[in-house]
């Protein structure tokens, strides 16, 4: 899997991908991500990649030219699955999007900055649009990372224990159950009997359940459908 991360703001976005999981996945070659700075591909020597919009009203708007240099530029080198664009005015980003595109190979992911980019750019090379939540971020680097990571921890070979990414909480549309580890009993909360028990058909029931009853309390909105 590759990604292409166009963006404004290069040092915002790289350091999420130098720790933990994710950077092992890249040592391990699961995964390419590249950065690529949109002032490259700027109008002048001053870097110009935004403008006023038309019409009047607050804030920059990014110009498509630059975004179609940079775009054409990916696309002559291979094919892309995808052209994503980060923005707050779209489908919020859930586990079954991300679990699409992890079978996907070549991704192009722009992030938005300033006021957003000019329209022509998200009709005429974007082919998925993804907010990371029904709130306004500077710009769209924070939220492609957060989209890379829910994507990288999928592949195979990324987590050490194979199973461990399908028993996250969405999954299956429910929470995680509880988890503890040692000691079984700190200052007098006490680890529940049956984790200790090592009857694991009974756990896993326990598990289930809690899973439900956390769900029901918390987000009894995933278990609308
Ligand atoms: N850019 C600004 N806000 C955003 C959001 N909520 N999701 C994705 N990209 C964004």
């Amino acid at each position: 899997m590759r990604f292409d991360i166009i963006t404004v703001s290069p040092e915002l976005i790289k350091s999420p991908f130098e720790f933990s999981i994710i950077k092992r996945a890249i040592d391990k070659e699961l995964v390419e991500v590249h950065f690529h700075d949109l002032r490259n591909y700027a109008l002048n020597d001053y870097g110009k990649i935004d403008d006023y919009q038309f019409g009047g009203g607050a804030g920059m708007v990014l110009m498509i030219e630059p975004i179609d240099k940079c775009i054409s530029k990916l696309k002559a080198e291979r094919d892309y699955d995808e052209i994503i664009y980060m923005t707050p005015d779209a489908p919020t980003l859930n586990q079954q999007t991300a679990n699409t595109l992890s079978l996907k190979e070549n991704m192009i992911i722009l992030c938005g900055h300033y006021k957003g980019v000019d329209q022509r750019v998200r009709e005429l090379f974007v082919t998925k649009e993804i907010s990371i939540g029904d709130y306004v971020l500077s710009g769209g680097e924070l939220g492609a990372a957060v989209l890379c990571d829910t994507i990288i921890r999928l592949i195979p070979g990324v987590l050490g224990d194979e199973t461990s990414a399908l028993t996250d909480s969405f999954q299956d549309d429910l929470l995680s159950p509880p988890v503890y580890t040692r000691p079984s009993e700190y200052k007098e909360l006490k680890v529940p009997e049956i984790l200790l028990s090592g009857n694991f058909p009974k756990i896993e029931e326990w598990r289930n359940e809690q899973a439900f009853e956390r769900t029901k309390k918390i987000r009894p909105d995933l278990l609308e459908d």
